[in-house]
């Protein structure tokens, strides 16, 4: 899906991708082929740590069920957000993130004009129909010259990529199994969430939409 009133050149630095702004690019279909080898990878992940519904500083429990590898994994609770070295449920340190997940979001990123991406902490989001993310910014982070790398498994959801402030009219974007979306430069702090998953069924995830994003939090 295009923006229309585009002042760039409409192709990442790699051509292999879509540029929706001066630092973000969407990468269509990008990991289908790896798709089955990532699900692997997060069967792994959630054996250690399982999804779990967190609850906001408001006392608002989340639609979206999370889990996390890498060094540090996003958290919130009554308390706060923040990032954590090791699981609150388990109080065993996060599950290491499997190379294959950090490589391919290496390799995305680099794509997109953002070389040397080393993230530390991948939080993996499981959307079944109905849940969905209110507008927000990703800054729990300590430094915000590095981007966000997002993979997209499974159903499809409606993106809102928004502004700098969250009145800031979204524009929307659909993100289907297989999409890489990379965003960071001028464009890390935008607000962006996702509307409530439509049903659906999918032929690999069945009734559920799985969404990685790759930071580098530390
Ligand atoms: C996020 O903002 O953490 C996730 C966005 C998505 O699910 O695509
Ligand atoms: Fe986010």
């Amino acid at each position: 899906m295009s923006f229309s009133g585009q002042l760039f050149d409409n192709a990442s630095p790699d051509g292999s991708g879509e540029r929706l702004s001066e630092g973000a690019v969407l990468f269509h279909g990008r990991l289908s082929e790896q798709a089955e080898a990532i699900l692997e990878a997060i069967r792994t992940v959630e054996r250690e740590a399982p999804f779990r519904h967190l609850v906001t500083p408001g006392g608002h429990r989340m639609s979206v069920a999370m889990t996390s590898c890498g060094e540090l994994g996003w958290m919130t609770d009554r308390k706060g957000y923040r990032y954590t070295a090791s699981d609150p449920d388990s109080e065993r340190p996060w599950p290491p993130m499997p190379t294959l997940l950090s490589d391919l979001a290496g390799s995305a990123a680099e794509d997109a004009g953002f070389p040397e991406y080393r993230p530390d902490a991948c939080l993996i989001n499981r959307y079944r129909p109905g849940a969905k993310l209110s507008l927000h910014q990703d800054k729990d982070e300590q430094d915000y010259s590095h981007p966000v790398v997002s993979f997209s498994l499974g159903l499809p959801a409606t993106f809102l990529w928004g502004g700098f402030r969250r009145a800031d009219k979204p524009k929307r974007l659909l993100l289907e199994h297989g999409d890489v979306l990379v965003w960071g430069g001028p464009d890390r702090l935008r607000y962006h969430g996702i509307l409530p998953l439509p049903e659906g069924e999918h032929p690999l995830l069945g009734e559920r939409r799985i969404n990685l994003t790759f930071r580098k939090a530390g």
